[in-house]
């Protein structure tokens, strides 16, 4: 348990950590003042060969940070956020304080409580189509975070966004180093980061997406036959961008829970440079994808766990 002279803060840490975060590394660490946390980029957990420049880890502690706005403004605060408020120290990636008292509105209220509940669900999702309405709130969510959420449903993309990532999976699983780094962080048990078995999902019989091998997994199983695939672009692509845009992915994922939505990552042509231009490419070439996942209603999960606070958590040096 950490303590402080706000408690506001623990519920904050506490919502910080479910973020999603690549192969569960959990890069993040936060410092404590009065009244304020910082979040930081944990440079040590940044995936040397599937995240080289850092892009997913920042995307991972945007989501952190939107956890701890949230949380703060459910909690009825507002969150006086500064995004890389020092720029030279640039693993210091935003600053919150406590601000004025809110008045938490239902959509705060509904997304904070959402948090403990998302997860990533790499099962089959059932056929079930996901509704206008659902679609809508799903785009929105990202609207709301100047991101961009692209369901890729245009008539010949899906085939062809589904090539780039069984192609890009295809480079992956050949990737000796991208294997090693793999293995070190998934499959793992009694264990506070990575990513555990009973996560993975079982290998799909001849579906459209390729599923991260996690583990040498039971049979093979047939997924849903028309995915919802969704890509979430930003327009710039540097480091502030990047952190807004884990805002935006989480914001989409909260939202997609409060729906009753389940969703799994497939970052495989995001991981390869000229796979990500491909994709960018096959969406008009003008903005970036950050974040490719898919939507559609799963049958229940068991979250995965994560470091305590206190490994997690310092006091700021005043
Ligand atoms: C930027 C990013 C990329 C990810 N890419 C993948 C992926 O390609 N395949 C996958 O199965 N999970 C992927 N994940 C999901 C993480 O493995 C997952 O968030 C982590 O294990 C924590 O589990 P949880 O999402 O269930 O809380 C990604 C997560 C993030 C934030």
């Amino acid at each position: 348990m950490i303590l402080t002279d706000f408690p506001v803060l623990t519920t904050a840490l506490e919502a910080a950590v479910r973020a999603p975060s690549p192969h569960n590394t959990q890069p993040w660490f936060f410092e404590l003042g009065r009244g304020v946390v910082e979040v930081h980029l944990d440079e040590d957990r940044v995936l040397e060969v599937c995240d080289p420049d850092g892009r997913e880890a920042r995307l991972a502690c945007g989501a952190a940070l939107l956890n701890i706005e949230l949380a703060i403004a459910a909690a009825g605060w507002f969150p006086d956020t500064d995004l890389m408020p020092d720029l030279s120290r640039p693993s210091l990636l935003a600053r919150v304080e406590i601000g004025d008292r809110h008045r938490p509105g239902t959509e705060e209220l509904r997304l904070a409580a959402a948090i403990p509940r998302r997860y990533s669900n790499r099962r089959p999702f059932t056929d079930q189509p996901v509704p206008t309405p659902v679609r809508n709130a799903v785009r929105q969510a990202a609207r709301v975070e100047d991101a961009r959420l692209v369901l890729v449903d245009e008539a010949g993309h899906l085939e062809a966004a589904a090539t780039l990532i069984r192609r890009a999976d295809h480079l992956q699983t050949q990737n000796e180093a991208f294997q090693t780094e793999m293995r070190a962080w998934t499959g793992t048990h009694d264990r506070d980061d990575g990513v555990p078995a009973f996560a993975g999902g079982p290998r799909s019989a001849g579906g459209l997406l390729p599923v991260r091998h996690f583990h040498e997994s039971v049979a093979p199983r047939p997924y849903e036959q028309d995915p919802v695939v969704a890509v979430l672009t930003t327009s710039d692509d540097g480091p502030v961008a990047r952190l807004r845009a884990g805002r935006a992915m989480q914001r989409v994922l909260l939202t997609a829970t409060t729906e009753g939505l389940s969703a799994s990552f497939y970052s495989q042509p995001m991981e390869i440079p000229s796979a990500r231009a491909e994709l960018r490419a096959l969406l008009g070439g003008n903005d970036y994808p950050q974040t490719l996942f898919r939507l559609g209603y799963g049958f229940p999960g068991v979250p995965t766990p994560r470091r305590p606070l206190e490994a997690v958590v310092r006091e700021k040096a005043s």
